[in-house]
């Protein structure tokens, strides 16, 4: 998909399959009092006759007489208030893209500046946009025996207002569309069944991404390599399946050598069964879901690399398979990570932090400005959060501000939870330095408590994105986030 950024004059001039123009409570923008008298005042009529709702986020197209240069018209509603809120903005975007794939045009231009007042709300405007746009018109098709065809938007062109300037909007655009590419990145991974993506084919697809460019290397350790490493942990989630586990590193060298990086963790169980501590057998094909947190890593570092931002970033996956065996770990089983620290797995099914404790130890050799891991940790947290937000744990309220501030503006959101020494306690074990599970209480934080441990040498953040990396029902499948969140807060900090 293509952006374009112009200042238009004339609308009235300008061909189109369709232009979209916004209505605030019963009147049309200016631009769309242009095109209502270029088409003898249909808009104006339509709007009269009530065939669009007050609502914001309400659509109408309009089929414009033969010979318009714009074919048809998107009247979209954008609420009556003066003010449109970040909300009412995404329900007016996530709707005109509705209606423009539903109506399978080829190309689109957007009247809408006059719902950003200053820079930074056109630049968030336009990024989101782009964004929003390029997600609408993802589909999986992978392993469908007949491929599903993607709606033909093609070239997507803005009016620039008096907000910002045309280069400033095309910069918001391409920063939108590579975030919007890392999303479908990471929704494609995502949604690949375990059979289709094990731990082997997220380090192919890491290499990959390394051979297509000159500033991303990576690095596969195998269980061999880990085994040296001591990453007793990771490996005994591992040890019950015949797919062999995989630490994957991905290098993106943005800026010098001495800049110390971001690091992502992401976890990557490519199917959770629960090992020994089996799951029941309801909606366990979702924990094919299980590697989304990896799978935000894969996106994000894509959208990393298409903004060629100047700044370093490590992408760590944790990825293994968790299933019941022989030689499975059995509950009650101690394993020692590489911290030193040893475990008691009272639970196989708490797995992720399992692997991620030991990804925490490796990423300190990077001496990181700051480590972010993102798991899909705990059903707890989905009882707590539901799927709206990200929980947000950090040993550093920097960061954790940070990174909330980056999920608001993409509206790709996180909720900050405490970290208290009080919950620290429910880790006991009379076997091992730490439990794996804390109990039935607070079940994200204690997973969460778990991690702090091993992660004290550096500010770290760790996002349980249980709720926020898919939908369950008949829209089954995954949504890509946090890339969102993420991207933009390396924008941020570039
Ligand atoms: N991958 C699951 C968490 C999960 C469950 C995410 C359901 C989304 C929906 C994780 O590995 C897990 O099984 N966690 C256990 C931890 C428990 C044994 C302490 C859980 O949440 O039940
Ligand atoms: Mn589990
Ligand atoms: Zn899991």
């Amino acid at each position: 998909m293509e952006f374009f950024a112009k200042k238009i004059n004339d609308p009235a001039t300008q061909a189109t399959a369709c232009a979209i123009v916004t209505v605030s409570g019963k009147q049309l923008s200016k631009n769309g009092q242009t095109l209502d008298r270029a088409t003898g005042g249909m808009l104006a009529a339509a709007i009269k006759r009530g065939d669009l709702k007050p609502d914001a986020g309400s659509t109408l197209l309009v089929q414009t007489p033969a010979g318009t240069p714009a074919q048809r018209v998107l009247l979209v509603g954008v609420g009556k208030n003066r003010k449109v809120s970040q909300h009412e903005i995404r329900k007016i975007l996530n709707a005109s893209l509705r209606a423009l794939t539903a109506a399978n045009t080829r190309d689109a231009i957007f009247y809408l500046s006059e719902l950003a007042e200053g820079s930074e709300a056109a630049r968030a405007l336009y990024q989101r946009l782009a964004t929003t746009a390029v997600t609408s018109v993802y589909r999986y098709s992978e392993t469908l025996s007949t491929k599903v065809a993607r709606p033909a938007l093609k070239k997507v062109t803005v009016d620039v207002g008096a907000s910002t300037t045309a280069t400033g909007a095309r910069k918001a655009l391409s920063q939108g569309k590579a975030i919007g590419n890392g999303t479908n990145e990471a929704r494609e991974l995502g949604n690949l069944p375990g059979n289709y993506c094990t731990p082997n084919d997220l380090a192919k697809r890491a290499r990959a991404m390394a051979r297509a460019s000159d500033k991303l290397s990576c690095k596969i350790l195998d269980e061999k390599q880990m085994k040296a490493l001591g990453m007793g942990s990771l490996l005994s989630v591992t040890a019950g399946t015949v797919e062999p586990a995989k630490l994957i590193v991905m290098e993106y060298a943005g800026a010098a050598k001495s800049k110390r990086p971001v690091v992502l963790v992401g976890k990557g169980i490519t199917f959770d069964s629960g090992g020994i501590s089996l799951k029941p057998g309801g909606k366990m094909d979702e924990m094919k879901f299980d590697m989304c947190g990896a799978a935000s890593v894969f996106g994000t570092m894509s959208a990393l690399l298409d903004m060629d931002l100047g700044i370093n970033v490590v992408g760590i996956v944790a990825a293994a398979e968790n299933m019941p065996a022989g030689n499975a770990t059995k509950p009650g089983d101690v394993v020692t990570s590489m911290s030193g620290q040893t475990i008691e797995v009272l639970n196989t099914d708490a797995e992720g932090r399992l692997v991620l404790c030991d990804a925490l130890t490796y990423a300190e050799r990077y001496q990181p400005k700051a480590v972010i891991d993102i798991a899909t940790l705990t059903g707890a947290c989905v009882v707590a959060l539901g799927k709206p937000a990200a929980a947000l744990y950090a040993n550093n309220d920097k960061l954790a501000t940070q990174l909330i501030e980056a999920g608001e503006k993409t509206l790709d959101r996180a909720w900050r939870m405490p970290l208290w020494d009080e919950y620290q306690a429910q880790l006991k074990s009379n076997f091992a330095d730490i439990a794996n599970i804390g109990g039935p209480e607070a079940g994200s934080v204690t997973a969460a408590c778990f991690l702090s441990r091993f992660a004290r040498k550096y500010h770290w953040a760790h996002l349980d994105i249980a709720g926020a990396a898919w939908m369950g029902g008949a829209a089954k499948g995954a949504t890509g986030r946090p890339v969102g969140l993420l991207s933009q807060y390396l924008l941020d900090q570039a």
